[in-house]
């Protein structure tokens, strides 16, 4: 057998997959290997930096368990999260050009579900607080939730879950810590939702693993602007996952996982102590922040 040169060994590897019985496998598979070969001839990759490269994802791997996701950070602060969700978001967003062209409102746009989400949340009521007893300045979400023609969502689920207003997400606090300033709400008839929690701040990922020394080697900074996650479903419409960002937070500009997306970023209204939007009685100031949904419907 001939002996095989640097630039064909990607087709000879592509070649040995001619028998995988999953076309879409196959050809994810062949494109990887196709440019993480172009990536090694155009650096001129090391034997020593390969081996730092392993070691490298061998730490990410050793760092991740039920509450710390370090390759998702990795994901997240090399831009491919926030690159899946915009390429997803293209494909969805042709889907309903011809909708959207006829006057139709565009969808909400997704970001980032980021490594902090924690399936099964408590169901709560409308207008219940997630945020009592938290760091953090109390304030009241509401909005609505419709499709991109502006027919409301009965019954549609917002799963959401922020960080406290030092930033500190619940999944941080070791071992015995539960569940915090996360719930999910239903909307209602009308399509409407509210309830109380904090405005987030700003907040660094995870900076003490592997992800950190390479931010660090990066020259970059850990920071992500204030936001609160959302996501929001109801049957017959694609799940939407997205942030809403707080308008005044530092770092909008150079949020770490680069998830920003301008129709997000929404402002938060001071208000002094006294009677909230929903009748509640506010002994210290409080903000609100109001913001609608628009949901595509499901491919
Ligand atoms: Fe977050």
């Amino acid at each position: 057998m001939a002996q095989l040169e640097a630039g064909d060994l990607a087709q000879a590897v592509i070649d040995r997959m001619a028998d995988a019985p999953n076309p879409r496998f196959k050809q994810v598979m062949a494109a990887l290997v196709q440019h993480a070969h172009a990536f090694v001839r155009e650096v001129e990759l090391t034997p020593q930096e390969w081996m730092t490269a392993i070691e490298f994802l061998t730490a990410t791997g050793k760092m991740c368990d039920e509450k710390r996701q370090e390759f998702i950070l990795l994901s997240d602060t090399l831009g491919i999260s926030m690159l899946v969700v915009a390429v997803e978001q293209i494909k969805g967003a042709r889907a309903v050009q011809a909708q959207v062209a006829a006057g139709a409102q565009p969808p909400t746009e997704a970001t980032v579900q980021g490594p902090f989400y924690w399936e099964g949340s408590p169901e709560l009521g409308l207008g219940s607080d997630i945020g009592e007893g938290a760091p953090g300045e109390p304030a009241y979400y509401s909005g609505r939730v419709t499709d991109t023609a502006g027919t409301p969502i009965a019954n549609c689920c917002l799963d959401v879950w922020s960080g406290d207003g030092d930033g500190i997400y619940d999944m941080q606090m070791g071992e015995k810590a539960g569940m915090r300033l996360r719930a999910r709400f239903h909307s209602d008839a009308l399509g409407k939702y509210r309830f109380w929690s904090i405005k987030p701040t700003f907040y660094p990922v995870p900076d003490d693993g592997p992800v950190g020394d390479m931010l660090r080697a990066m020259g970059r900074h850990p920071n992500r602007p204030g936001h609160i996650h959302m996501m929001v479903y109801a049957p017959g419409y694609q799940r939407l996952t997205t942030h809403l960002f707080v308008s005044d937070s530092p770092y909008l500009d150079s949020d770490a996982v680069f998830g920003v997306r301008n129709s997000l970023i929404v402002d938060y209204a001071w208000h002094p102590a006294g009677t909230a939007p929903d009748g509640r009685t506010m002994e210290k100031a409080y903000y609100t922040a109001a913001y609608d949904f628009k949901l595509m419907p499901a491919a």
